[in-house]
């Protein structure tokens, strides 16, 4: 077992409040449910920063330097990629997500539908870090010529906490960024987004607990648990839970842990804000010239800054 998730172990089997962190939803059947999410009329983030970008991404690319290496965090299926390359033109594009057969083929078909492109990908949890020295090792000494800009979208900045985001930011050195983030709404769209109808939701957090007993070796029972997304003003943002629905033990290498009914293991934090206190966020971590690009439901909205780098 690796390092970090003997780390994770440790804290599910000990901690008074059981964590899993959220990379735990993102095995292959994982991957595939979070792309149903984005489907779903309840989840709202994907289709309108699509939206924002189909309006906007002109004037995106008048605010970027000419000759850029745009650096896709969590390029996953690539398909925000392929939207925003014809109009962004990046002289190298950098896909960044963790290992898998699904990220490799999914740049692979990148490459094909832009055969003039310089693409390359990355695979890594960016999440632990990301070092110019290791972008230079895999696009090479052409990047010296261009500007870096980091593409993060999708609001997964929001699955951390603003000084988690901030230490993150701060962390990868870049000219520019672009971000998307999910804007507060009222309560009942945002738990529905997160605990929808068809249960969806439900299972991709549920098929967290399947990836531990793969990855952590123990021995969860998934019908054991069931799903539970609120809405936690204090912080704002969406929890998720998996809540023990009787009293029972989980078995791991590090002994075995008795979950009373009702005990909860949180899986997830998804930070919701306006776009003032985003604003506020990305001074704190020392970007200057921000523009933001709203959604016209004020539902999510987009970002672009010069980076600490410039500043
Ligand atoms: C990846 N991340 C931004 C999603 C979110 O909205 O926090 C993950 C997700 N969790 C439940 N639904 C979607």
């Amino acid at each position: 077992m690796k390092d970090e998730d003997k780390k994770v172990l440790k804290e599910l089997m000990e901690s008074s409040q059981a964590f899993l962190p959220p990379r735990f939803f993102y095995n292959s059947l994982g991957g595939t449910l979070f792309e149903a999410i984005t489907k779903l009329k309840e989840y709202t983030p994907t289709n309108d920063e699509l939206s924002i970008f189909e309006s906007n991404l002109l004037d995106i690319k008048r605010i970027l330097p000419p000759r850029i290496c745009l650096i896709d965090l969590g390029a996953g299926n690539c398909s925000k990629a392929e939207k925003v390359i014809p109009t962004l033109r990046p002289e190298i594009f950098l896909a960044v997500d963790l290992p898998s057969a699904f990220f490799r083929q999914s740049v692979a078909t990148l490459t094909k539908s832009f055969e003039n492109q310089k693409i390359f990908a990355l695979e890594k949890d960016f999440t632990v870090g990301l070092l110019m020295s290791e972008i230079t090792e895999i696009v090479g000494a052409d990047i010296s010529t261009c500007s870096t800009v980091i593409f993060f979208p999708g609001s997964t900045i929001g699955n951390y906490s603003p000084e988690e985001a901030k230490k993150f930011l701060l962390s990868i050195e870049h000219d520019f960024i672009i971000l998307g983030v999910d804007l507060i709404k009222p309560e009942h769209e945002m738990i529905n987004a997160y605990d929808d109808c068809l249960g969806i939701t439900a299972a991709f957090n549920k098929n967290a607990l399947l990836n531990a007993n793969e990855l952590l070796d123990t021995d969860f029972e998934v019908s054991n648990w069931e799903h539970r997304a609120i809405f936690n003003s204090l912080e704002s943002r969406i929890e998720m839970h998996l809540v023990a629905k009787n009293t029972h033990e989980v078995k791991s290498p590090f002994g075995a842990r008795l979950f009373n009914q009702g005990e909860s293991i949180h899986t997830e934090n998804s930070h919701k804000y306006s776009v003032e206190t985003f604003k506020d966020l990305l001074l704190d971590s020392g970007y200057s010239d921000i523009v933001d690009f709203p959604h016209p439901s004020k539902r999510y909205a987009i970002f672009v800054a010069k980076g600490n780098k410039l500043s």
